[in-house]
């Protein structure tokens, strides 16, 4: 049994918040404002699956972390919903089009079977631990004297998706188990977001001029960067019987998880911090 805990930030996204909140890095802002942006149409897609799926299983253990699993997932989704409507009023109206795009796709995948829909839930969610060890292992480089409030709540999303990450697995093969089908959803899940996030930040960097050749090689380098971090997570998910729980979480989540269980709040991290320690302001 994982221990998985639903926490109720209190996080706020005032009007002082800059698009670019991490000034030197505005392709990375992008790109983090991309995946944002996907959050309030994909993870209620992965509740409305695993949901359906609990309703084929039978162990209470299972059912019980599916019910954790849930209630963490949809206080993501609206906390992003909240930032991302921050960032689209701040000049970006554009990026409303690719949102009604991701809300249409979801609805028609609603209409696909449950193991094509568990396939792409929990392929996603298990390539979250790729995402989890590139933003923790390279938070220097990713949020050093990025604005706190920002990288405080991506930070805490992603220690969430450590913690219950082997959850949308375990459903997956208790309800509609299948290898070949799984490696197609592990695929499309995983790359599909990766993919919405991508055009996402495109569409921002070329609203304000900032898609030139120089930005461009930025984001791409970016990219490259994150997948050399995916790709050894992506060959060991990819082998029969891998099971997320035989990753490790970097340090630093379980050192994010004791802070919080001593001091609750709204987990602020200290962004100019050289370390950024999992400690909180
Ligand atoms: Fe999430
Ligand atoms: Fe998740």
């Amino acid at each position: 049994m994982h221990n998985i805990r639903t926490r109720k930030i209190p996080f706020e996204f005032p009007q002082d918040i800059e698009p670019y909140w991490k000034p030197d890095m505005p392709e990375w802002c992008a790109l983090l404002n991309g995946i944002s942006l996907t959050m309030p149409y994909l993870e209620p897609f992965l509740i409305r699956s695993i949901r359906d799926a609990a309703q084929q299983i039978e162990e209470v253990e299972l059912k019980d972390e599916i019910r954790s699993f849930i209630e963490q997932e949809a206080q993501h989704f609206s906390q992003h919903r909240k930032f991302n409507e921050l960032i689209k009023s701040k000049g970006y109206a554009v990026l409303a089009e690719l949102e009604e795009e991701m809300e249409v796709y979801y609805q028609k995948l609603d209409g696909s079977s449950l193991q094509k829909r568990m396939a792409y839930t929990s392929g996603f969610e298990t390539m979250t631990i790729g995402l989890t060890r590139f933003l923790v292992n390279r938070r220097r480089w990713l949020f050093k004297d990025a604005d706190p409030r920002v990288a405080s709540m991506m930070l805490w999303h992603i220690v969430e998706e450590a913690e219950h990450k082997s959850v949308a697995i375990d459903a997956y093969r208790a309800a509609c188990p299948g290898y070949l089908a799984w490696v197609y959803g592990l695929f499309h899940g995983a790359f599909h977001v990766l993919f919405m996030a991508i055009r996402g930040a495109v569409m921002m960097l070329a609203e304000d001029g900032r898609f030139k050749l120089v930005n461009k090689l930025r984001l791409a380098g970016l990219v490259v960067s994150f997948l050399m971090t995916w790709a050894p997570v992506l060959i060991r998910s990819l082998l029969p019987g891998h099971h997320p729980d035989h990753i490790e979480d970097p340090l630093w989540v379980q050192q994010w998880i004791r802070e919080y269980d001593a001091k609750e709040g709204v987990p602020l991290l200290d962004t100019s911090h050289d370390d950024i320690p999992a400690s909180f302001t």
